[in-house]
């Protein structure tokens, strides 16, 4: 073992993390050498359900997704079919153990792959049947804060022919699908992985967002 990796595990030993060291240096060496990292159990049970109940809590909040930085640009059904529900960390209390977990998060990219993270945007997202997402990048040609994107997903007994998988371009166009199990987490970095959603045949529930290198708007999420 390396004198920084020594040095790194008494760091975060100090600290009460929800996961492991080990677990978390896995997971960024993955996203650093592949730009993506898919990790199941991500929310574990007690986590899982209170994000999950609340999710199906404000599903009647939702509204038709746009496109381009928060929401502001037009709908367009033909590129984009879910509706979002945009958090609000002061606001969604209900959440705190998410919002400490996103912290975490932040506080191991900033310290092993030495980003400045300061900020996050999250929203949750239902695909109805038929609802996909065209192949894009989450950074936004005038806004390119998003450095980390990261999607929870949230759906039961989800089985092949369900659709709604998430798929993922590599370099040489060769792609990979991802089946949307619940409390499966994906990251990956946001300007270099184009990724769509295929159609989903019965709805499809995640929490989705970003780790941003600025917040958002300051006030409204710390
Ligand atoms: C997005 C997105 C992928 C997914 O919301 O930008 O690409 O698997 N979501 O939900
Ligand atoms: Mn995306």
């Amino acid at each position: 073992m390396s004198a920084f990796t020594t040095f790194a595990r008494n760091l975060l030993n100090a600290l009460d993390t929800y996961h492991t060291l080990e677990d978390w240096l896995s997971w960024v060496d993955e996203l650093s050498t592949k730009d993506y990292v898919i990790i199941d159990n991500f929310l574990k049970g007690d986590l899982y359900s209170t994000v999950r109940s609340f999710f199906l809590s404000r599903l009647s909040h939702f509204a038709q997704a746009g496109i381009g930085a928060l929401d502001n640009h037009t709908v367009h059904q033909e590129i984009r079919g879910d509706h979002t529900y945009w958090l609000e960390r002061s606001r969604d209390i209900e959440l705190s153990d998410f919002w400490h977990l996103l912290e975490e998060t932040m506080q191991v990219f900033n310290r092993y792959c030495f980003l400045s993270l300061s900020g996050f945007e999250f929203h949750f997202a239902n695909y109805p049947p038929g609802g996909h997402y065209a192949r894009h990048l989450d950074q936004f040609q005038n806004r390119n804060n998003r450095m980390i994107s990261m999607i929870i997903y949230l759906n039961e007994g989800w089985q092949k022919g369900d659709g709604g998988e998430l798929e993922i371009y590599h370099k040489d166009e060769s792609t990979i699908l991802v089946e949307p199990l619940g409390a499966r987490c994906v990251l990956f970095k946001s300007a270099d992985v184009p990724h769509r959603v295929v159609e989903a045949h019965k709805a499809r529930f995640s929490l989705t967002g970003w780790l941003l290198y600025r917040p958002a708007s300051l006030g409204s999420l710390f």
